[in-house]
């Protein structure tokens, strides 16, 4: 799986920046993380190991005699080792229809008696199907047995359901067309088929589909081996052996049409791109990227991919509806259409760069993840973490021009210091049984801090070590499971070979990596200089955005540099921090230093005051004195310091006030997460917020001067597009007044047939529609509707929640429940709606109120429809919050989501208290900080006095 829009339990707010919502993300899975003793019954004994399976499958799209429509008859056939004797009952996992024939069988193909008044249970709760044999009869260890099911399935109704599921689309023909495709990942298998459905659970796969004569080809994890000819309307396709996998990674695709839009045409190293017809304008670039991208992960890892079994394909198929951004399926990755599929002129350039990125990380797993897989999801971060490291740097590999390495600070360091901060954090191992923990667990902290672990390992070790662990480690386990044990192997192994720890002696890599992905959290370090001696004191303590305490101590590399020689190309480690306190002897100087260089540590800095000031005005002199990749870190550390209440808000708005002449994109993507998490905590106070948000448009002048409204140069970098996309749509959702009044205009130009450039349709159309009238709401909404690329349709969905027109906002409340808004938008459709403008969250109440069961129907279950609650709680004033709790009070009984919602009003209300109390103080500070620079000449005295003090 790929991050973002991904995750079962959090879709909206993880698919949005965190830091757009003013709800803490984590609040929700507590909730639903509850556990106790008796979870582990929901995993699989270990007595039966699978070797081989067979599934048969037959598609019903129409009703038959005896069959409704939408389901399919299934055969599967598996061939089991018996690990120990006595086995009387079989255990495995279904979640089917209907369960019909079970046989079981000896190797020489003699019945094995079952128990004649109870052949099998169906255990629903933890969904197992056990097998009950004759009472006496029972299996031998090491003895081969083929158990083989006759049973029935459904194809659910939306991708969110997953296992096997329908999809349709009308196409320019103008004819509804159909699918089924299946996603198995985390749980689901077991809907397709009866299964061993665990990861740590390997075998081949020989799939077997009989499809209706008048569709198109089917497609699955292999090339077909064989198609019949139609047999009462049906073809017998017939595809080849899977490599050892789990069953996680079985899937297919059946369609009426589907096919082939993009091919590179090399027998030996096929690459293909897979979609409904309509589409077939917009494979290319995904055909651009993945071909190298391959090429690069095999020679980086040593196992080349076309060698991993016979007849390897490698296929990418879009599909319009899918639960997640893209699934690893081995052999025909599926990705939602807008993760795969670019259309120059209509997908804009962070959907564009999620295409490259999202394809590296689906391609990494075919090593990490497919080849070598999670023993169990406990350990996901083997999977995920490795995923989401290459999604950055295998794509960096191939296209430097997207500054992709640069960009994995921002994104994913940045986003797991983020989560990670809050008392409620997970480990990276950390303890699953039940589905729903499960896909709790798929969560950040398996991808981003299991990548950025893995950024930071690379720059203490060494490239060449790192690489080499990965390699030891892939070779030992391919086509096996792993723990972390075999993890830290790998990495102690070239450790060792190439001594690149031997300078530390304070250092057992084992031990280094368990404190990392046993421990939860991650450490800030505060950092004492006495410039006097030289004399560098460090403390290092858990860091908790809130509350919190812990004696939780890290191995940290350090790694330093100071202003008489700044060097920011060395990101090797001079020292290791072992224990709680540490002291490092630098020249004595009076200058600043800065930790962390370029933030590869996974940790954040505090100074003392005096080198902060030396910092800020380093920074007021020349934003460049300091690299970019600090000034990021140095922003968001800041931040997250002032919300911690470790650094005073004066302090905070001093450093920051560098932001009125720093341009870069690495210092504003921060910049604005931070800005907006402070004014979403004053929504409540319109006469704070409106004086915030004047100084912030102090803050935006030299950047959105420099970036122009519209990029002028359309060669220019992509963090430089990037950027005038983020800074622009903050500019124009604050109020900026250039920014609405382009944008607007952009706006009324488009209502007119004008085009615009899709980099600043986000916020053109936002800033467009926020003060606009229904008739020009109902042009974005035709042209919605007629979108053929899915990554233009989000954005312009995005913009219909922008309007403040009463009708306008019942019409767009009323389409989300229609197939006009696909299952798996609807609840950021919700959010969008809010985010557009607070006023609609009133609005939103009263039709969530009223409608209630037909959204939980449209959102698909319970998990989901928390999400809806907890944003709308967010967004919502007081009297809104007094509203929806009354709603919820009475009808406790019946709304499943009440102590969400009461929760997610309890959260709103402490944040929207933290703004009053914080209030005046924030102000103050961030409209006297550049007063606060000291002229020089008296700096000069501030320094002296300084010199004696330290
Ligand atoms: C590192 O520690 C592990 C146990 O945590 C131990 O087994 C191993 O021998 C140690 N390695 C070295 C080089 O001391
Ligand atoms: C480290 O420096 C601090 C502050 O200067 C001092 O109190 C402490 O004794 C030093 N510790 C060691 C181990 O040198
Ligand atoms: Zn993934």
């Amino acid at each position: 799986m790929a991050l973002l829009l991904k995750l079962a339990i959090l879709p909206a707010l993880l698919a949005l920046a965190w830091a757009d919502f003013p709800i803490d993300a984590d609040f929700l899975s507590d909730i639903v993380d509850t556990r106790n003793d008796d979870d582990v019954k929901y995993r699989l004994p270990e007595s039966l190991d699978p070797v081989h399976c067979e599934i048969e499958i037959t598609p019903h799209f129409d009703a038959t005699a005896d069959r409704p429509a939408f389901s399919f008859d299934g055969i599967v056939t598996i061939n089991v080792i018996a690990k120990e004797d006595g086995i009387n009952s079989l255990i495995l996992q279904e979640n089917v229809r209907e369960i019909g024939a079970i046989t079981v069988t000896e190797e020489n193909g003699r019945l094995i008696d079952l128990n004649p008044s109870s052949p099998f249970e169906r255990l629903t709760e933890y969904q197992f199907l056990k097998i009950n044999l004759r009472s006496g009869v029972t299996l031998s260890k090491n003895g081969k047995y083929t158990i083989r099911i006759e049973y029935v399935g459904h194809m659910n109704e939306t991708p969110l359901s997953r296992g096997m599921f329908r999809g349709s689309y009308v196409g320019k023909d103008g004819k509804t067309h159909w699918y089924a495709a299946t996603h198995l990942q985390p749980t689901h298998s077991r809907q397709l088929f009866p299964s061993f459905d665990e990861p740590g659970f390997k075998s081949t796969f020989k799939i077997i589909v009989n499809r209706p004569a008048n569709f198109a080809d089917t497609h699955s994890n292999m090339y077909a081996e064989s198609r019949s000819e139609p047999i009462n309307g049906l073809v017998k396709e017939v595809f080849y052996t899977t490599p050892r996998m789990s069953a996680y990674l079985v899937t297919i695709h059946i369609s009426d049409e589907f096919t082939i839009i993009a091919d590179n045409g090399d027998a030996k190293r096929p690459y293909r791109i897979l979609a409904r017809p309509d589409a077939a304008n917009q494979g290319q670039y995904a055909l651009e990227v993945g071909p190298p991208l391959t090429k690069w992960l095999e020679e980086y890892l040593g196992k080349p991919y076309y060698e991993m079994a016979e007849n390897m394909k490698n296929d990418q198929i879009a599909s319009p509806f899918w639960a997640s951004g893209a699934t690893e399926n081995w052999g025909l990755v599926t990705y939602r259409e807008l993760r795969l599929l670019y259309e120059e002129g209509e997908t804009n350039v962070v959907d564009k760069m999620s295409i490259g990125t999202i394809t590296a990380h689906e391609l990494g797993h075919k090593w990490f993840g497919n080849l070598v897989t999670a023993r169990w999801w406990d350990n996901v971060w083997i999977n995920e973490g490795y995923a989401s490291y290459f999604e950055y740097f295998a794509m960096d590999a191939v296209d430097k021009s997207m500054d992709l390495a640069d960009q994995f600070n921002i994104m994913y360091t940045q986003s797991a210091l983020a989560t990670d901060s809050s008392a409620s954090t997970r480990a990276l191992q950390h303890t699953v049984n039940t589905p729903t923990q499960v896909s709790g667990h798929f969560s950040g902290i398996s991808y981003s801090k299991g990548a950025a672990l893995l950024n930071m390992l690379k720059h203490f070790l060494g490239e060449n070590t790192f690489k080499k662990s990965l390699n030891y480690y892939l070779d030992e386990m391919k086509y096996e499971y792993a723990n972390p044990d075999d993890v830290f192997r790998g990495f102690a192994r070239a450790v060792q070979e190439d001594g690149a720890l031997t300078q530390f002696t304070n250092v057992n890599i084992t031990d280094f990596l368990s404190d990392w992905v046993y421990e939860p959290g991650y450490p800030v370090i505060n950092v004492d200089i006495n410039m006097n001696t030289g004399n560098i004191y460090i403390e290092q303590e858990r860091f908790f955005t809130t509350t919190g305490s812990s004696n939780q101590v890290w191995p940290l590399p350090l790694t330093y540099t100071s202003a008489s020689s700044p060097d920011w190309s060395n990101t090797r480690a001079s020292h290791v921090m072992t224990s709680k306190s540490y002291n490092i002897t630098k020249t004595p100087a009076h200058e600043w230093t800065i930790f962390n260089v370029k933030q590869n540590g996974y940790y954040r800095v505090n100074y003392d005051t005096h080198n902060w000031e030396l910092i800020a005005e380093a920074l007021q002199k020349d934003v460049n004195a300091i690299h970019y990749l600090n000034r990021a870190q140095i922003v968001d550390d800041v931040f997250a310091l002032m919300r911690s209440g470790r650094m005073t808000h004066a302090l905070g708005f001093q450093i920051l006030d560098f932001l009125k002449k720093d341009v870069s994109y690495y210092s504003w993507y921060p910049a604005i997460s931070g800005f907006n998490w402070l004014r979403n905590r004053f929504l409540h106070l319109p006469d704070v917020l409106a004086e915030f948000d004047e100084i912030l448009y102090k803050y935006l002048d030299a950047a959105v001067t420099d970036l122009g409204y519209e990029a002028a140069d359309s060669n220019e970098p992509l963090t430089r597009t990037l950027n005038r996309f983020y800074v622009m749509s903050f500019a124009c959702n604050i109020g900026h007044e250039g920014c609405v009044q382009h944008a607007t205009q952009k706006y009324t130009e488009m209502v007119n047939g004008g085009k615009v450039d899709p980099n600043i349709r986000r916020h053109v159309y936002c800033s467009g529609l926020r003060q606009g009238s229904l008739a020009q709401w109902k042009v974005l909404q035709v042209l919605y509707l007629a979108s053929n690329n899915q990554a233009d349709e989000v954005v312009k969905l995005r913009g219909l929640g922008c309007t403040s027109d009463d009708q306008a906002v019942k019409e767009y409340l009323e389409m989300v429940l229609t197939d006009a808004v696909k299952a798996q938008d609807r609840v950021n459709a919700f959010t969008y709606l809010y985010m557009g403008d607070r006023g609609n969250a009133q609005k939103a109440l009263q039709f969530i109120k009223t409608n209630h069961n037909q959204i939980r129907e449209a959102v698909v279950g319970s998990v989901r429809f928390n999400t809806v609650l907890a944003n709308l709680a967010a967004y919502t004033d007081e009297e809104g919050l007094q509203d929806m709790e009354s709603w919820l009070e009475e009808n406790k009984d019946s709304i499943p989501e009440y102590s969400v919602g009461v929760s997610a009003v309890a959260s709103a209300r402490a944040n929207m208290a933290w703004g009053t109390q914080n209030a005046d103080s924030i102000l103050k500070a961030a409209r006297g900080s550049a007063a606060m620079v000291l002229p020089t000449a008296l700096l000069l005295i501030a320094s002296l006095f300084a010199l004696l003090m330290k």
